[in-house]
């Protein structure tokens, strides 16, 4: 499954800023995941880096005047701005953010932007004073209303020595934004699709829990590939260690009565529902206000309640419900038995036994059973590519 960075076109326009260093970064990791890339550079850029920097990564034309006889795009800007899929300026100095906030075009990158309809990613990056400014601030609030996507500034310590609100956000930040923005109006646009992920703790006291191996990798795969196809993409997130997607909005719980809540109330006006979570089947009786201390027997002895099944209450107008069934033995006779239990469309037939697939690891291979019968046999494949799988059956059910 290609990346959904793959084929795409992007400008990134770079100006003079010490953060000019990143942009090779972003030029690599563009290039890298199968964008074609078009570097124009200010003036100020090139007093820190040489188009020979960027060419070299990117293998594509470096612009860096309008009027440039040695440029492939010269004689036709216009080209360049026309063919964009998306630009993206980063770092963007002050003088760029002021110029385009009033439509100057006196450099290739300016005359690219007026002269282009694709989305546009700002990052900046400058003197926190300088951003500060109002001058600044007013004309990055005019371009935010223009629809420019604004990324950061990150507060923290800049090349000065001194902190604050200033430092180009990372790469890998811009280049979530940067999917976001080809996805804008892809094929989920307009919908709600709601991703459980990770695993419920069930408390025992106030340190300890019940929890389970789930990492929550599945459910925010399928949350960002959701985001990449232009759905608002919500995860219901147990406990994980992982750091929250852009542009997914996360609402964070532990327990499964907590994350029962927190799905019915996002569904209300959900389109789908994707249960990747693994939640506690059990939760104890009661958890105890204080403490346990060791005391003086050998056992404890903890008694257990049944959770509510999450999935199988879950209801809504139209809803889309989709389920994950980890299984170590019977698989899909143990998979059909849950889709028809719990009302579903689809679950994905999980065999965590097999190499690569499960929980912690980056890679899953699970078959998709439908209600119709359908039986589709997945390879192993990354946890981004097996969403991507899922949410093209969940697209299909969208569209009935
Ligand atoms: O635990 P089980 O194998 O039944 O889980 C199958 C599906 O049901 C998963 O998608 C899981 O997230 C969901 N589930 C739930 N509430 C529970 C248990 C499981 O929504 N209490």
């Amino acid at each position: 499954m290609p990346s959904p960075l793959e084929g795409r076109r992007i400008v990134l326009g770079v100006t003079g800023s010490i953060a000019c260093f990143k942009a090779v970064d972003l030029a690599s990791k563009l290039t890298q995941a199968g964008a074609a890339v078009d570097v124009v550079l200010t003036r100020g850029a090139t007093n820190f880096l040489t188009p020979l920097t960027f060419g070299s990564i990117t293998h594509g034309p470096v612009v860096t005047d309008v009027y440039d006889p040695q440029s492939e795009l010269s004689m036709d800007h216009i080209a360049m701005a026309e063919r964009a899929d998306v630009i993206v300026i980063a770092p963007a100095a002050a003088n760029t953010i002021a110029k385009l906030a009033w439509g100057f075009a006196d450099d290739a990158l300016t005359t690219t932007v007026l002269a282009s309809q694709a989305p546009v990613i700002v990052a900046p990056a400058m003197d926190a004073n300088m951003y500060e400014h109002a001058a600044t601030q007013e004309n990055v609030e005019k371009l935010r209303e223009r629809g420019v996507v604004i990324a950061g500034p990150a507060q923290g310590r800049m090349a000065s020595g001194l902190v604050g609100r200033g430092r180009m956000v990372e790469p890998a930040e811009i280049i979530e934004l940067t999917k976001i923005a080809l996805g804008k109006n892809g094929a989920m646009a307009g919908r709600k699709i709601v991703v459980s992920a990770g695993g419920t703790e069930e408390p025992l006291d106030p340190v300890r829990v019940i929890a389970n191996r789930s990492s929550g990798k599945m459910g925010f795969a399928i949350a960002e590939a959701a985001r990449d196809r232009g759905a608002s993409a919500v995860i219901v997130s147990a406990p994980t260690a992982l750091p929250d997607p852009v542009g997914v909005r996360v609402v964070k719980v532990g327990t499964a009565l907590q994350m029962r809540d927190a799905v019915f109330a996002e569904c209300r006006d959900a389109d789908a529902l994707v249960m990747a979570a693994a939640v506690a089947d059990w939760r104890p009786v009661t958890a105890a206000v204080q403490k346990m201390k060791k005391g003086e027997s050998d056992t404890w002895t903890i008694e257990l309640t049944k959770n509510p099944d999450i999935l199988a209450e879950a209801s809504g107008d139209q809803l889309v419900k989709v389920g994950f069934a980890a299984e170590s033995e019977d698989l899909l006779e143990n998979a059909q038995a849950k889709l028809i239990d719990k009302g579903l469309h689809l679950i994905a037939a999980n065999d965590i036994t097999s190499p690569g697939s499960g929980f912690a690891v980056d890679t899953n291979k699970v078959v998709l059973l439908d209600r119709e019968g359908g039986v589709e046999e997945l390879p192993l494949m990354s946890k981004y590519d097996v969403g991507c799988r899922l949410l093209d059956r969940v697209e299909r059910l969208l569209g009935r």
